[in-house]
This record gives C-alpha cells, sequence and structure tokens, in this order.
C-alpha cells in the first residue's frame, strides 16, 4: 500500500512521541501453540517489523499523527530494516538510534491458526540498553508534543525518565503497561492515561480480571494509585474506561473476524494516541481505537497490519458511528 502519511507532508498532524521497543518480528502459524515439550510444524512464517513501541508508533502514524520514535537498534541488518521502515511510515527517525554492543531485538511470535490468540518471547537487545541522558536529551529535542507514549519493553531506567521529562515539559503522558511489570508507586501520579489488558491489570492491582466488574475494582486500585484516568482493554469485550472524574464508561468491541490478534493493543494505543492529541474526548479517543483494533486483528502481522486513517474513518462509517 503506498504511504499516506509521511512526516515531511504532515506538519501540522498533531505531534506525538512514542519511546520505546523496535524489535524485529520472528513470527510463524501453526495449528495450535505448542505446549512445553512438544513440536509442532507450522504453516507460515514471517518476519517483519514489531515491538511494541514501534507498532504504536506506526499505529498513529498511520491514524494521521506526525510521530517521532525514540528506540535503539543494533547496527546489523535487522537494524537497517527498522530504519528504512520507520522513514518509509513517515516516522521522525532522528531519535532512532544504534548500538555498536547490542543487536537489534527479536521476538519469537507463535500464532494459532484456530483461535488467532499468540504466545511471545522478546529479547529487546539493543532496545533495552537505552541511556538516561540519551533519552532526557532526545525528549527535550523533539518537544513541544501533545502526547508521550511509553510501554515497559525497554528498560525501566528509559521508562523513569521519560515520565519525569514527558511531565516537565507538559505533554500528557499515555503509558501501555505492557508487557505485565509492576511499576514503582512514585510514578503513577506522572501517567495522565494507563491503559493495562486484562493480565496487565490483574498484575498492577493485584486483582484478578476476567469480567467487566473484576475490571472495575482493578481500575478503581490504579487510580488510587495515582493515575488519572485508566482504560482496562478487555479483548472481545470491549474496554471500561475509568476517567479523571470518577466515571465509569463500558465501551464494546467491534465484531470481526480476527485471524491474528497480535499488535492489537498497539493498535489501540497508537490510534488512542492520535485521538487524544486530535482533541477527542476519552470516550470518542477509546471507541476510535476500537475501530483501529479491530481492523488490526482482521491481518496477520503487526506493525505492516496497522490500519490508515481512512480505514478507520471508513470502519465507523459504515457503522454508522460517529466519534
Ligand atoms: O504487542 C505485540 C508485540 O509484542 C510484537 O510485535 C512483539 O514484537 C512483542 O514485542
Amino acid at each position: 500500500m503506498q504511504n499516506k502519511n509521511r512526516a515531511s507532508d504532515n506538519r501540522s498532524a498533531p505531534r506525538i512521541i512514542v519511546m520505546g521497543s523496535f524489535v524485529t518480528d520472528l513470527m510463524g502459524r501453526a495449528a495450535h501453540i505448542p505446549v512445553d515439550g512438544e513440536t509442532v510444524k507450522g504453516t507460515f512464517f514471517k518476519s517483519g517489523p514489531g515491538g511494541k513501541g514501534g507498532n504504536q508508533a506506526v499505529a498513529a502514524a498511520r491514524a494521521g499523527g506526525n510521530v517521532a520514535m525514540i528506540t535503539k537498534l543494533g547496527r546489523d541488518a535487522f537494524g537497517d530494516m527498522a530504519l528504512e521502515n520507520f522513514i518509509n511510515e513517515g516516522i521522525h527517525a532522528e531519535y532512532v538510534l544504534r548500538s555498536d554492543e547490542y543487536a537489534t531485538g527479536a521476538a519469537l511470535i507463535m500464532v494459532s491458526e484456530k483461535t488467532g490468540q499468540n504466545s511471545i518471547i522478546v529479547i529487546p537487545g539493543a532496545c533495552g540498553q537505552l541511556g538516561e541522558d540519551e533519552v532526557r536529551g532526545a525528549i527535550r529535542a523533539l518537544s513541544p508534543a501533545s502526547v508521550l507514549v511509553l510501554q515497559l519493553e525497554t528498560n525501566f531506567e528509559a521508562i523513569a525518565v521519560s515520565l519525569k521529562m514527558g511531565k516537565e515539559l507538559g505533554m500528557e503522558i499515555l503509558m501501555n503497561p505492557a508487557p505485565a511489570h509492576e511499576i514503582p508507586e512514585e510514578y503513577y501520579s506522572m501517567i495522565d492515561y494507563l491503559t493495562p489488558n486484562e493480565t496487565e491489570a490483574s498484575t498492577l492491582s493485584g486483582v484478578p480480571v476476567v469480567s467487566v466488574e473484576d475490571a472495575r475494582r482493578a481500575a478503581l486500585a490504579l487510580q488510587a494509585k495515582g493515575a488519572r484516568n485508566i482504560i482496562i482493554t478487555l479483548g472481545e469485550k470491549g474496554a471500561l474506561i475509568l476517567d479523571s472524574a470518577g466515571e465509569f464508561k463500558h465501551v464494546p468491541s467491534f465484531k470481526v473476524d480476527a485471524v491474528d490478534t497480535t499488535g492489537a493493543g498497539d493498535a489501540f494505543n497508537g490510534a488512542f494516541a492520535l485521538a487524544l492529541a486530535e482533541g477527542k474526548d476519552i470516550y470518542g479517543a477509546t471507541v476510535f481505537a476500537n475501530a483501529a483494533a479491530a481492523l488490526s486483528v482482521t491481518r496477520i502481522g503487526t506493525a505492516p497490519a496497522m490500519a490508515h486513517r481512512e480505514e478507520i474513518d471508513e470502519f465507523l462509517r459504515a457503522r454508522k458511528v460517529s466519534v
């Protein structure tokens, strides 16, 4: 597909910074995901750009944002491909750093043909070695921006310094706490939007989340830690919002035929960041992000499966939903 949102064409679009991981995805599909000790013959293999940070940057750029990425790659073929991909997607890559010591990270992804569900081992490599000064300098240089998007796939020092810098420079902070990992208590008050899925919400809150009711309890516990707005993504059950005024809203998901759910959370977060930066309220941003996530699961892959703005708008128009 022709690139529709190169950054150079897109200077007036809302500015979003993503600080996070890039890894190369090595994805195999099979009838089922192997259990411990099992070997399963696969049906399909594909490698391509991935990492939660990189995927979210692509999702935000394709949705119409003027996006800058901060990450670190190795000086290797995967790193060269990553950089080329960011540039082709129109993402500002001045602060896509290179490491002489560490290789570009990789993710080993297994997808079940039957359910579209996945299991992943991610090895961050170079993006797990982001220096505090490097990140501080990058955020300062890329400022001003409306939204700073973070995840938990890089080293935590880089995340902590991003939270502090983002706040200091007046950015709204969107934290997607993935993969599930505890966040030290003192950082919660710097988070404007916290977007865990069920597993991450359970890890962070200590409340096991299966139902929407559980999600309400978990959201209250997370808000009590200091995060302003909580959006718990619940897959087919939609998303549960607890906003800064203490109001709950449940947003149903869009029904689609899922072939690969990998990266659906990234599709949601990238589109959510863009919608916030465009000035949508938390409810409108969630509906918009749900549409982007629904489109992404109908396609195989992660970053390459992210939806373009026209597709999201058309998807919502076809369902008579306005945001
Ligand atoms: O969220 C999906 C991503 O998680 C994959 O692209 C893989 O790289 C892992 O980091």
